[in-house]
């Protein structure tokens, strides 16, 4: 019996991505199982920040020691650590035999077949192809799907590191997006979310003309779509036709993951994300005057080099003045190739923790008063699975509302709720989820 392990770092692009392999790998008779027992071990990795690539070396490091340092497991780096160091991941181990990019994942079945009849043979597959690297369509049953839309970024903010990771970008044929949601939802899902690293960038490098509204628009008018969101869009490339999309597509949530960076003009032009403070703020005033109860998350960076004390009090304002619901904050981190690494005003890492610290804190207080006004509210919570941890000894069940909030209810008869969608009120809240109370199925 031919067994896999995938384990998945990094962002959703990369989980879609697994979840595809998990798909074509068990079509082509293999078995899932775990770690220590498996034969092949694919793992899918991330290299956004210098704490997640490291991760992915303990992680190769892990395995050898847990397959008993067997020669006869087969490794496969995938993902954006093999684009970044190509060949230099064979060094993680002697199980490493197959280094695959992000434009070559459909190659991965064929490919780990060959390679498991040839002990000997390493491959490296690494090069960005010209268009976006279509493969054959495969769904999941599961409530939620995720539908790429497009591979690659221009943006080079001068941070990032995934424009030479993911190349350039490439948007995909908008009748194979629409195919692959059609198949998702022929499985049972009823919520797309369209993945990109850009996705308001749709279409742009293509030469049919078709825009990411357009696309969306499609999409909104498929049978049996329920719920519609993506992430993530640029605020630069948020259009007028964009915007107004949330007061008028019928499935489209009013949940919107837009990544601020920093509150500061200053430290947006160095890092050049090609809008000021004042740009981010008329944008948010914008959607939110086509949607008002549109729930905003964001991604921030801390301790950008040259980052001053009033920048820090400039992306705390911001975050004040937008209320997001959640965010993900991060202290900067170097990444090689990058302009922003050649910076010499560099914050020192305890500055630079310390600051983190107070964004966090910021963050809570933001989210608790977000709750807050939740409470004792009507939602409608499409049910993804069963929660890990019981709440006050109860089992419960873990979904999302429409605006993008995990919601746990209690599990309270032996019926599968499963991609059910459960009207709800809240009547607790957590740290970073709220509890609700079913009022009817
Ligand atoms: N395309 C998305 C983000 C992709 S990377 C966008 O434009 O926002 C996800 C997040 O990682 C970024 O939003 C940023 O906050 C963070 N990030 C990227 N590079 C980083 C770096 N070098 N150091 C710290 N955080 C980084
Ligand atoms: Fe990175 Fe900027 Fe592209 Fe986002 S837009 S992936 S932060 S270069
Ligand atoms: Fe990480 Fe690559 Fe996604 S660097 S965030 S896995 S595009």
């Amino acid at each position: 019996m031919k067994t896999y392990h995938i384990c998945t770092f990094g962002c959703q692009m990369n989980v879609n991505d697994s979840q595809w392999l998990c798909r074509a790998l068990d079509r082509r008779g293999y078995e899932a199982s775990d770690l220590a027992t498996s034969s092949l071990i694919l793992v899918n990795t991330c290299s956004v920040r210098e704490k997640p690539e490291q991760k992915v070396r303990q992680y190769v490091e892990r395995i050898f020691w847990e397959t008993s340092k067997k020669r006869s497991v087969l490794v496969v780096i995938l993902g954006c650590v093999a684009k970044q160091l190509g060949e230099r991941c064979f060094s993680f181990s002697p199980q490493v035999r197959f280094v695959c990019g992000p434009d070559h994942i459909g190659e991965i079945p064929d490919r780990v077949a060959e390679l498991l009849d040839e002990p000997e043979k390493k491959l490296v597959l690494t090069d960005d192809t010209a268009r976006y690297p279509e493969r054959e369509i495969l769904g999941v049953e599961a409530p939620q799907s995720y539908v790429t839309i497009m591979q690659g970024c221009d943006k080079f903010c001068t941070y990032c590191i995934v424009p030479y990771t993911r190349g350039r970008e490439r948007s995909r044929d908008p009748l194979a997006i629409l195919q692959d949601c059609r198949a998702k939802l022929a499985l049972g899902a009823s919520e797309i979310v369209l993945l990109g690293q850009n996705v308001n960038a749709y279409g742009k490098d293509s030469p049919i003309p078709f825009t990411f509204a357009e696309l969306l628009e499609r999409v909104d008018a498929l049978d049996g779509l329920q719920r519609l969101r993506y992430t993530s869009p640029h605020p630069k490339d948020m259009d007028a036709r964009d915007i107004e999309a949330f007061g008028r597509l019928r499935t489209l949530c009013p949940s919107l993951h837009l990544p601020m960076q920093s509150g500061s003009s200053t430290v947006l032009r160095r890092m050049g994300r090609g809008y000021s403070r004042k740009d981010y703020e008329k944008l948010v005033a914008e959607l939110k005057s086509n949607r008002p109860d549109l729930c905003l998350t964001t991604d921030i960076i801390v301790g950008f080099p040259g980052e001053t004390e009033a920048d820090l009090e400039e992306t705390l304002s911001l975050m004040e003045a937008c209320r997001f619901s959640a965010s993900y904050s991060f202290c900067y981190s170097d990444r090689p190739g990058t302009k922003a690494s050649t910076f010499t005003d560099k914050i020192p890492s305890s500055v630079q923790h310390e600051r983190l610290l107070r964004v966090q804190e910021l963050q809570d207080k933001l989210t608790d008063a977000y709750f807050t006004k939740r409470l004792g509210t009507e939602t409608t919570v499409l049910i993804e699975h069963k929660s890990k941890r019981p709440h006050n000894g109860i089992a419960s069940w873990e979904g999302r509302d429409p605006y993008g909030v995990r919601i746990h209810i209690p599990a309270t008869d032996s019926q599968n709720w499963i991609g059910h969608l459960v009207s709800t009120t809240i009547v607790e809240k957590g740290k970073h989820c709220l509890f609700g109370s079913p009022s009817r199925t």
